[in-house]
């Protein structure tokens, strides 16, 4: 049997997690029982979300527990399996762990289909982070053609996707991003109308009311406190404006308190979280749309790709940082031709 390389939760974190929240251990693989199969991690997904999992107040059903494997989803190639539907060379998709040679019930595993995209596509503009993206912006945001979209972290694995999808579907869209070359991206890779480098900005909502003269119909919110207060103050009758993350503030000591909301009832909006995994089974409609684009090149994602399990709690600590230029993946394996 291979050797399973693992990295559990050591200690919970404060502020922005890194290496010393983690240890690394290596033990057998375990044999595949009636009805599991041992997988090869190919590719891990590093999330923002995993952050709030670590904490001790995350709810129950969330928080992972000090010398736990660390959570996270990626894709694995079958070595062995003792399951029906599932043969050793098949590529799936699956709540993998940080570990090298996880071992785990059928059906949890999602078979890829290479007919949609390759194993790349499948990590990014297919993945999760799009997918969210996609959700967001119709189910949530209720996207309609000459929205006027503004979009915050918009370099990064689901504002690139929100970029895109609101520009294909006829919107002007703005993005808000941090430095130079991520908005030389978004503008001219991703074909944003404008661009707002936060980073360069002292004063947000005045470059919000510049890029964004007639105001903002849909607010795609991935950051949380005070960006999310600067684009309550452009919004447009009936807008909408889409909690997707806060990345912001999943880590600060003290919480900022929005205090922009007079803004959304003078403009009759409305504002509504959402959890990707409510559309489990909604997924294949994200990513039918999604291929199709990416088949025609309306579509794409840059990937931030690091080498070797070590790197996922680096990795982890980059997207607090802004140091991600793209969806942040940690590549474990070659991927080997297609099953
Ligand atoms: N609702 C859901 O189901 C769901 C699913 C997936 C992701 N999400 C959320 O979507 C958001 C984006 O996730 P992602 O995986 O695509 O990450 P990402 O955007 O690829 O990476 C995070 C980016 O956030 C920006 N950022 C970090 N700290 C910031 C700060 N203090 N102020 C402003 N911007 C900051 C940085 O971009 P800049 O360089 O531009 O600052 C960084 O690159 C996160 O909030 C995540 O929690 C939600």
């Amino acid at each position: 049997m291979p050797t399973n390389h693992r990295l559990l939760l050591a200690a919970r974190p404060t502020g922005i997690p890194g290496p010393e929240n983690f240890t690394a251990d290596a033990v057998p693989a375990r044999t595949p029982g009636a009805g599991e199969v041992l997988l090869e991690t190919l590719y891990l997904s590093i999330d923002p979300a995993m952050r709030s999992w670590m904490n001790e107040s995350a709810a129950y059903n969330q928080r992972i527990s000090l010398g736990e494997v660390m959570r996270g989803g990626g894709i694995a190639r079958v070595l062995e399996s003792r399951a029906e539907n599932f043969v050793p060379g098949n590529l799936v998709q699956a709540r993998l762990g940080w570990q090298t040679h996880p071992t785990i019930a059928g059906r949890y595993l999602q078979k890829l289909d290479l007919a949609l995209g390759t194993v790349e596509d499948w990590i990014g503009p297919l993945g999760l982070s799009a997918v969210t993206a996609y959700f967001g912006l119709r189910d949530i945001g209720g996207l309609r053609p000459n929205d006027r979209v503004l979009v915050s972290a918009a370099a990064g694995g689901v504002g690139q996707i929100v970029v895109q999808i609101a520009r294909i579907e006829g919107c002007r869209v703005v993005g808000i991003a941090g430095g130079m070359e991520k908005c030389a991206f978004v503008a001219g890779e991703l074909g944003a109308d404008a661009v707002i480098d936060y980073k360069a900005e002292k004063d947000l909502s005045a470059a919000i009311a510049r890029a964004c003269p007639e105001g903002v119909d849909l607010y795609f919110d991935n950051v949380g406190g005070p960006t999310l207060d600067a684009a309550l103050e452009h919004l447009r009758l009936n807008a909408r404006v889409v909690l997707c993350g806060r990345i912001s503030q999943t880590h600060a000591a003290e919480p900022y308190g929005v205090r922009n909301l007079g803004r959304l009832a003078a403009a009759r909006g409305r504002m509504q979280g959402f959890l990707v995994f409510n559309y489990h089974e909604r997924y294949d409609e994200a990513r039918t749309w999604l291929a199709a684009r990416l088949r025609d090149g309306s579509l794409q994602q840059r990937l931030h790709v690091l080498d070797g399990l070590e790197q996922a709690p680096i990795g982890l600590g980059k997207l607090f940082r802004s140091e991600n230029t793209g969806k942040l993946v940690v590549r474990l394996s070659e991927v080997p031709g297609p099953r």
